[in-house]
C-alpha cells in the first residue's frame, strides 16, 4: 500500500490557530517522513490526560490502579530490554569528533542523519499506523528568563502523559512559540510500525536503538526506545546533553544537580545547595531531606537538573527546568523518603514497579511487610518464595513520574523564573572505599578537579554498563555532558573565574562509605543534614576544618554527631584515608585524564599534582 501523505494544508486544518506556518511546515516535513495514520497536537489539558490514559488503559498500556488508593495513577510495564537508558546507543553528533570527545560517542552528522532520516533512514515510515502526537514544552517556567522551548515530536502516548508531567506542556508553551521564541525540534518514535490490522503490543519498541543529538542545530532524534530519559527528549536530552553546549556559548551551566532549600530557623537565613549525584545515587532523596537534626528546614527546588546563570548580583542562580520527579521507586518509603511517598499519593503514573492485589504498588524497601502475593514488574505471580530466591518484584530501576507541585515541602520559590542564588555546590557518588564522608575544596580550582574525580560504583539507571563496577562519572555528568568532557572542566573554570568570589565553594561528599563488613558507615537520608549543618556553619566562617589529602575535613568536635549512631570508631573509618590506595586512585586518574589530550585544563592538571604531592607527603 502506498504511505499516508499530508499536505501542509491538511496538518494546519488539525494544528491549534497559534501554532505558527514554521512549525506546521516542519511537522508536516516529519508527517511524511514517518508516515503516521494521523496527528494530535497536545494540549496539556485535564481532558487530553483522561481520554489518552483511558485510550492506554483499554489498549493495555497502562493499568489503573485502584482509585481509592492511589486516585488517577496508572501503571506501565515495559518490556525487559527497554528498562532504563542506553549509553550504548545515545551519540553526540557534533560536525568535529573532538568536540564530542573520548567519553562520548560520537557520530559524523552527515552520516548519522542517513541512517536516521535517509533513504533507508529508520525513521522512515518508523510511525506507520501510530498516531503522531505533537508536544510543546518549557523547561523551566513559562516565559522565564532561564527556561527554553522544544517541541517533542512522538508516536507514544506513554510519552505525552510523562511529559505532561515533567515539563510545562501544551498551549502556553505554544503561544510562547508562535511569540517567535526560539525552540529545540525533537524527535521521537518507538520505531514499532504497524501494518495494516496488526495488533499493537503493550510496550512497542525496537532493539536497534539510536539516542542522537546534534549540538550545532540543537536538534534531537531518538528512535526505538519509549523508556524515561530515552524517550522523554525534553529531560538528558535536551535539559543536559543540548543545554549544556548552549551553556558553554553561552556562559551558563547545565547540570545534572538536585536544587534546595536550607533554611536556619533560628536565624531565618536561607542557603541554597546543589548537589550532583551520579543516577540512582541520592540526588532525589537529599532534595526532599527531612532533617534529623533540629533547627533546619528543607525545602525541594529539583530533584535531577539545574539550570544556573550570574544573577544581576553577580551570583550564580539556578532553576529546576523540569514540572515533575522521574524518581527511582526501589528503595522509596515513609521511612527513607516521606516527602516522596506523600508526592506520589495521586496523579502519577508507575513504571516498572510491582502491583498488588488490591490495585496499589509495591517494591522492594517500600513500607511494611511484602504481601504474601504480588505482581511483578513483567506480570508474573510473585512470592516471598520468589523474594527468597533472589528475584525482585520490581525492576532497579522501577520510577515513578510525578508532579512536583504535589510535594508538601516543595519550595515557595521553585518556580521562581530568576532562579535561586547558590550558596555550595556538592559532588558525590557511591564509594565502598577511599571516600571520606565531607571535604571541602581548597581552592576553585580545586572544586573542579573534585568535580572532574568523581567516580561511582554503577547503579541500575543505565541498561549497558556493569552494575557495581568502578567507573569514572566527572561531574554526574558522564552521560549527559553534550561536549568533550575537558572543555567542560574548561567551561566550569571560565565560570569560576567570571563570578569570582561569588562562585559558590564546592564540597566532596560521600554517604556509602563502608565498613569490613560491608555494612555503610553512615546511616545517610535525614541524617546527612548533619553534612549540611556543617557546611553552612562553615560558610558562616563558624568552624575550622582541618587539611587532609582530598581536601578540608571538620574536626570531630565541630561535626554534630549527636544521636546518630555513629560511634568514634566510624568516625575514624571514614577519615581514614590510606595513601597506597589513593596513590593507585591518583595514578588512575592520571590515566583517565590522558584520553583527553591537550585539551585536559592546566588548572586541572595542577591539581592532581597537588593530590600527588599530599600523598607523598603522607606515606
Ligand atoms: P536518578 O533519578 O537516577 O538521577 O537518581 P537519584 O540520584 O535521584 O537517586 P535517588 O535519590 O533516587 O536514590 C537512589 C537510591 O539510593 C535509592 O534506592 C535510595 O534509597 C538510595 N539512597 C539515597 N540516599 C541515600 C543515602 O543517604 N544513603 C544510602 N545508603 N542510600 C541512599
Ligand atoms: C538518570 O538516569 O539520571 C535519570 C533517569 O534521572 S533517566 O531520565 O532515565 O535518565
Ligand atoms: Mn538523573
Amino acid at each position: 500500500m502506498t504511505e499516508k501523505t499530508y499536505t501542509v494544508e491538511e496538518v494546519r486544518a488539525g494544528a491549534p490557530a497559534s501554532a505558527p506556518a514554521e512549525l506546521v511546515e516542519w511537522v508536516t516535513k516529519i508527517a511524511n517522513l514517518t508516515t503516521p495514520k494521523d496527528i494530535q497536537w497536545a494540549d496539556g489539558s485535564k481532558e487530553e490526560w483522561d481520554r489518552l490514559s483511558e485510550e492506554m488503559v483499554k489498549a493495555g498500556t497502562l493499568i489503573r490502579l485502584n482509585p481509592e488508593k492511589r486516585p488517577n495513577s496508572f501503571l506501565a510495564r515495559s518490556l525487559p530490554s527497554d528498562v532504563a537508558r542506553v549509553e550504548s546507543r545515545t551519540f553526540i553528533c557534533s560536525e568535529k569528533e573532538e568536540d564530542a570527545g573520548p567519553t562520548n560517542h560520537w557520530a559524523d552528522p552527515k552520516e548519522m542523519k542517513e541512517t536516521l532520516i535517509g533513504e533507508k533512514g529508520v525513521f522512515r515510515g518508523a510511525m506507520r499506523g501510530r498516531t503522531m502526537y505533537v508536544v510543546p514544552f518549557s523547561m523551566g517556567p513559562l516565559g522565564g528568563p532561564i527556561s527554553q522551548l522544544g517541541i517533542e515530536l512522538t508516536d507514544s502516548p506513554y510519552v505525552v502523559l510523562n511529559m505532561r508531567i515533567m515539563t510545562r506542556m501544551g498551549e502556553g508553551a505554544l503561544k510562547l512559540i508562535a511569540a517567535g521564541k526560539p525552540w529545540v525540534p525533537a524527535v521521537h518514535s518507538v520505531g514499532a510500525p504497524l501494518a495494516d490490522g496488526e495488533k499493537d503490543v503493550a510496550w512497542p519498541c525496537n532493539d536497534e536503538k539510536y539516542i542522537t543529538h546534534f549540538p550545532e542545530t540543537n536538534e534531537i532524534w531518538s528512535f526505538g526506545s519509549g523508556y524515561g530519559g530515552n524517550a522523554l527528549l525534553g529531560k538528558k536530552c535536551f535539559a543536559l546533553r543540548i543545554a549544556s553546549t548552549m551553556g558553554r556559548r553561552d556562559m551558563w551551566m547545565a547540570e545534572h544537580m538536585l536544587i534546595l532549600r536550607l533554611t536556619d530557623e533560628k536565624t531565618g537565613r536561607q542557603y541554597h545547595v546543589t548537589a550532583a549525584f551520579p543516577s540512582a545515587c541520592g540526588k532525589t532523596n537529599l532534595a526532599m531531606l527531612q532533617p534529623t537534626i533540629k533547627g533546619y528546614k528543607v525545602e525541594t527546588v529539583g530533584d535531577d537538573i539545574a539550570w544556573m546563570r550570574p544573577g544581576k548580583d553577580g551570583r550564580l542562580r539556578a532553576i529546576n527546568p523540569e514540572a515533575g520527579f522521574f524518581g527511582v521507586a526501589p528503595g522509596t518509603s515513609y521511612d527513607t523518603n516521606p516527602m516522596a511517598m506523600e508526592t506520589m499519593k495521586a496523579n502519577t503514573i508507575f513504571t516498572n514497579v510491582a502491583l498488588t492485589d488490591d490495585g496499589d504498588v509495591w517494591w522492594e524497601g517500600i513500607d511494611g511487610e511484602q504481601p504474601e502475593h504480588l505482581i511483578d514488574w513483567q506480570g508474573n505471580d510473585f512470592t516471598k518464595a520468589d523474594t527468597a530466591a533472589g528475584k525482585k518484584a520490581a525492576h532497579p530501576n522501577s520510577r515513578f513520574t510525578t508532579p512536583a507541585s504535589q510535594c508538601p515541602i516543595i519550595c515557595p520559590d521553585w518556580e521562581a523564573p530568576e532562579g535561586v542564588a547558590i550558596d555550595a555546590i556538592l559532588f558525590g557518588g557511591r564509594r565502598a572505599t577511599n571516600v571520606p564522608l565531607v571535604a571541602e575544596q581548597y581552592t576553585p580550582a580545586h572544586g573542579v578537579f573534585i568535580g572532574a574525580n568523581v567516580s561511582s560504583e554503577v547503579t541500575a539507571a543505565a541498561l549497558d554498563v556493569k552494575a557495581g563496577a568502578l567507573r569514572h562519572d566527572p561531574f554526574a555528568m558522564l552521560p549527559f555532558c553534550g561536549y568533550n568532557m575537558a572543555d567542560y572542566w574548561g567551561h566550569w573554570l571560565e565560570m569560576q573565574k567570571a563570578l569570582g568570589d561569588k562562585f559558590p565553594k564546592v564540597y566532596q561528599v560521600n554517604w556509602f562509605r563502608k565498613n569490613a563488613d560491608g555494612k555503610f558507615l553512615w546511616p545517610g537520608y535525614g541524617e546527612n543534614s548533619r553534612v549540611l549543618d556543617w557546611i553552612v556553619r562553615r560558610s558562616a566562617g563558624e568552624v575550622e576544618a582541618v587539611e587532609g589529602l582530598t581536601g578540608l575535613y571538620p574536626k570531630r568536635e565541630d561535626f554534630n554527631l549527636e544521636g546518630s549512631g555513629v560511634s568514634d570508631a566510624d568516625w575514624e573509618t571514614m577519615y581514614t584515608l590510606d595513601p597506597e590506595a589513593w596513590e593507585a586512585e591518583a595514578a588512575d586518574t592520571e590515566k583517565y585524564f590522558s584520553q583527553f589530550g591537550d585539551k585536559l585544563p592546566a588548572a586541572v592538571r595542577e591539581e592532581l599534582e597537588n593530590l600527588k604531592k599530599r600523598i607523598a607527603d603522607a606515606k
